[in-house]
């Protein structure tokens, strides 16, 4: 085992807001969720989670085994929702339950856009009718912006329309729009601290890595499950460029705006880009090999799948980019991890898992947290 971070330091991150505090996540047994509520459960948040079962078998949540409070339920039953939210009383709401994945929005359109849009205006209800939280950090995507035609060899800011080609992309469009419309219309600014408390802000990340993931569809979980079987992967949209980053960066930039919500700073209300460095930027295939160059069980195959499959595949963006000069300089959040790290970190939590039944998550944890330390990042002073 690494380096442990001792509990009372890791009780003191984000300005040791989340000690004590009553934290629902949903989507906590997904991947991304499940590495949160990790994450939160260490710096001692009384975590409710919220979500549908685990969406792969294996899953990170289960092999975690966190002492949390996990409630089964679908964001679309607002009825539930309302009353989770009344019985445990948050004061803070990560929302990340949603159907995430492209392909699937275009078999099942309908499922994905009631999940991801009626499940967030369901999230945003049932917080305002209880008067107990303060904050609500929403979660939709890099892929919310309108890139149709676009392909920009730079990023995407805050600022540029919302749209999205396909289901899932165009859901996450119009999760941005509803962020923005409840916050117009029902916390608006301007009735903060006298008709409402309640601060709500939008994030949108990158391509997310790192151990624990099973996804369809993805390209890491398909080439570490087909490396499990010995088996060869066929890789779909070789060149299409991504703003990939480990799964703990885009975790330490939802932490922070959460931080600054819950401490009443109004002007961080709004929608924020947690991307990778320009340079990490990269090729599905470019990280196809990374991957297999720290285990070599991986094998893929890229130049053929290239010409048999993109002529069946439904249309995905070429080129996506992050633009986060406002997250930098605003929120002082940056990136802890270069794309060598984080390939890394996450060929070795799947080595662990499959080849010593090991479970490294709490370890890169720990590691993510000294690496911040060293860099003097804002968030562990
Ligand atoms: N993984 C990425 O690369 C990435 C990138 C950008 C944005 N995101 C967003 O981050 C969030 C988490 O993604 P993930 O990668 O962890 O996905 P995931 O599939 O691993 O997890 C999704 C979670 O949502 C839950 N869920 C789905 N539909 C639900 C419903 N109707 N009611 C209740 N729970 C429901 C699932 O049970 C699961 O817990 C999503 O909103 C996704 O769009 C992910």
């Amino acid at each position: 085992m690494g380096i442990i971070v001792e509990n009372r330091k890791m009780k003191k991150l984000f300005g040791g807001v989340y000690f004590g505090k009553k934290v629902l996540i949903t989507g906590h047994t997904g991947f991304k969720g499940s590495w949160l509520a990790l994450w939160l459960s260490q710096m001692g948040a009384d975590i409710i989670g919220y979500s549908l079962q685990p969406p792969t078998n294996p899953n990170h949540f289960d092999l975690l085994g966190m002492k949390i409070n996990s409630i089964i339920g679908d964001i679309r039953n607002l009825e539930k929702l309302k009353q989770v939210f009344k019985e445990h009383k948050p004061e803070i709401v990560f929302h990340l339950a949603a159907q995430p994945i492209v392909r699937i929005s275009y078999i099942n359109p309908i499922e994905t856009f009631s999940s991801n849009v009626m499940g967030t205006v369901n999230i945003f209800e049932a917080s305002r009718a209880v008067f107990t939280v303060k904050a609500i950090v929403n979660i939709t995507s890099d892929k919310c912006y309108e890139n149709e035609n676009k392909e920009w060899l730079w990023g995407y800011r805050e600022v540029d329309p919302v749209g999205g080609f396909d289901p899932y992309s165009a859901s996450k469009g119009c999760a941005e729009l509803i962020t923005n419309c409840w916050r117009n219309s029902f916390f608006n600014l301007k009735d903060y601290n006298t008709t409402h408390q309640t601060l709500i802000a939008s994030c949108r990340a990158g391509n997310v890595i790192g151990g624990g993931d099973w996804a369809v569809d993805r390209l890491v979980p398909d080439l570490v499950r087909s490396a499990s079987k010995n088996e060869s992967v066929k890789i779909r949209n070789p060149s299409a460029v991504r703003p990939w980053q480990h799964v703990l960066e885009p975790l330490s930039g939802y932490l922070l705006l959460g931080q600054k919500l819950l401490d009443g700073y109004y002007d961080f209300a709004e929608a924020w880009n947690f991307g990778p460095s320009d340079e990490d930027n990269a090729t599905v295939v470019d990280i196809a090999n990374m991957v297999k160059k720290s285990w070599s069980k991986i094998r893929f195959d890229a130049e053929n799948s290239s010409k048999l499959l993109c002529q069946n595949q439904p249309h995905e963006a070429g080129i996506l980019k992050l633009d986060c000069s406002k997250s930098r300089a605003k929120l002082k959040w940056l990136p802890v991890w270069d794309i060598k790290k984080t390939i890394e970190k996450t060929s070795e939590w799947y080595r662990a898992f499959y080849e010593f039944n090991e479970i490294k998550s709490l370890e890169n944890i720990s590691s993510y947290i000294s690496d911040a330390e060293n860099k003097n990042m804002e968030w562990v002073k």
